[in-house]
């Protein structure tokens, strides 16, 4: 047998680009590839790319050159280094690369990475591969299942990737070129995926798709199911302790997901619900589809049926046309919502997007200032969700020792990072404990004497006064 080839994946964007890096790393597998930390000892490096802004994906263009040095230095040595670009960069500029990049060898869009094997063998007989147009074929039909100890090895929560693409068309947004329409992977399959899963090890499953709760998946039943009852179905599988799902738009929010909330003890009650600005006005210049009105009906029918239930967000500033009241409307929403997170980015105009081609109006130094303060008033209601956390007892699902000697690491129903001083076997549980102090975005405390009371996982997750 020929001795094992290593593999070094980096990732960057969304975590759908963590989730695909793994599943490369599946496919990868039986082709005699076993993952590296380091890209120096690899013979097959690949870089799974962003084009969410511009930042993102011009930095491929200098780490390509750096990977450059080193496969020229690993040549004089006789090794042969592969390169390969995936992710939304391939995608949107795959042609670009090939012409840019002479180190590169293959490009592969996010649809087609289940061609990786045909594609190493391509560019070993052809010199170069290169492969963006959309499969006619679903890939993850083909995608190999995670290995076992594959799966011990990536902890106790894990994606599962339930829908992809994105037919909504914000105006500055690159997904629904990169990613394609809007597909929804069957239920059958999420389940099987789901149970693997649990079988090894993993307790906490995060539901990705970029626009996740428009999901509606085939059901065992024939029919579309909504990510509400996928979720509802999904708690029953023994062992999963906690779901979560991830990124939701507020136009698809629908009864059933409210309801899940409601009921379904394992659904941590933390949503990601970007709503990017505080003023119709420029809701409407970005196709968001709804009025900040409406998104704060929506924040309200969520808070409704849970009380404990916490957001989080994504703002874009200086999107042209902003004005100063359009950003007062940010700023003020804000206020009147109260994040326990939220991301903000300066706008950044994305080649063959709508918003690309309207008039810029906000100088570079406006928008960093606008940045300065929309992140000022974000961490401040961050840290003041933190702070409320000292002197309550909440639930901690323990992920892995921590850094520190003796100290085990978990996160609470927010994601907030929780440490205790406990043996490690403790990981994989969900354990109540007392939160004592706050060290930058960490709770520290220990593990409470008692068990929660209440009986249902549903009102032991609740912050409990004492
Ligand atoms: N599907 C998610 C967003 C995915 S992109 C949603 O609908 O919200 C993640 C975030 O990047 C977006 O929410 C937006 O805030 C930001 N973003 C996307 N395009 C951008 C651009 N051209 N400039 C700046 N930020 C952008
Ligand atoms: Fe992009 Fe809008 Fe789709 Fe989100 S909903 S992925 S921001 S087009
Ligand atoms: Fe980036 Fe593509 Fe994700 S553009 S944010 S990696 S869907």
């Amino acid at each position: 047998m020929s001795p094992p080839r290593k593999l070094h994946i980096k990732s960057y964007g969304c975590q759908m680009n963590v989730y695909d890096a793994q599943r490369m790393v599946d496919t990868l597998a039986p082709e005699g590839f076993v993952e590296t930390a380091s890209a120096e000892d690899a013979d097959l490096v690949i870089l799974n790319t962003c084009h969410i802004r511009e930042k993102a994906s011009e930095k491929i263009y200098s780490e390509l050159g750096r990977l450059r040095a080193m496969k020229e230095e690993a040549a004089l040595g006789g090794r042969e280094v592969t390169i390969a670009v995936a992710g939304c960069v391939a995608q949107a500029e795959g042609e670009e690369i090939i012409r840019r990049a002479p180190v590169v060898d293959i490009v592969v869009g996010p649809q087609s990475y289940h061609h990786l094997p045909q594609l190493l063998a391509r560019a070993r007989r052809d010199g170069r591969a290169l492969e963006t147009e959309f499969p006619v074929e679903d890939k993850f039909g083909f995608l190999p299942p995670p290995k076992p100890d594959a799966i011990r090895a990536r902890g106790i929560s894990a994606f599962v990737t339930v829908q992809e693409g994105c037919d909504k068309f914000c105006t500055f947004c690159v997904v629904p070129y990169t990613r394609g329409a809007e597909v929804s992977r069957p239920v059958a399959k999420i389940i099987d995926d789901v149970k693997r899963l649990v079988d090894n090890g993993v307790r906490e499953i995060m539901l990705i798709g970029q626009n996740v709760n428009a999901y509606h998946g085939e059901g065992p039943d024939g029919r579309p199911w909504p990510l509400g009852r996928l979720l509802d179905r999904l708690a029953e599988i023994p062992g999963v302790l906690r779901l979560r799902y991830s990124t939701s738009h507020p136009l698809d929010v629908e009864d059933s997901l409210i309801e899940s909330h409601r009921d379904n003890p394992a659904l941590m009650p933390f949503v990601h619900l970007p709503v990017q600005s505080g003023s119709d006005r420029i809701l409407a210049a970005m196709n968001r589809r709804h009025t900040a009105g409406e998104y704060l009906e929506v924040i309200e029918r969520f808070r409704r049926v849970r009380q404990d239930i916490a957001f989080s967000s994504d703002f874009i500033v200086g999107f042209p046309g902003e004005t100063a009241e359009d950003f007062a409307a940010t700023l003020a929403l804000v206020t009147q919502i109260g994040y326990a997170a939220a991301y903000s980015f300066k706008y950044s105009p994305r080649p063959g997007t709508p918003a690309a081609d309207m008039r810029e109006t906000v100088s570079q130094p406006e928008m960093d200032e606008r940045l300065e303060r929309l992140q000022q008033l974000i961490d401040s209601q961050q840290s003041a969700f933190n702070l409320a956390a000292i002197g309550t007892t909440v639930d901690v699902l323990f992920e892995r020792p921590a850094r520190k000697e003796g100290q085990i690491v978990g996160r609470t129903a927010y994601l907030q990072p929780a440490h205790v001083m406990a043996s490690s076997d403790i990981v994989g549980k969900v354990l109540p404990v007392r939160v004592e102090s706050l060290e930058r975005y960490s709770l520290l405390g220990h593990l409470a004497a008692r068990p929660p009371l209440a009986a249902y996982p549903h009102e032991s997750r609740m912050i409990t006064g004492a």
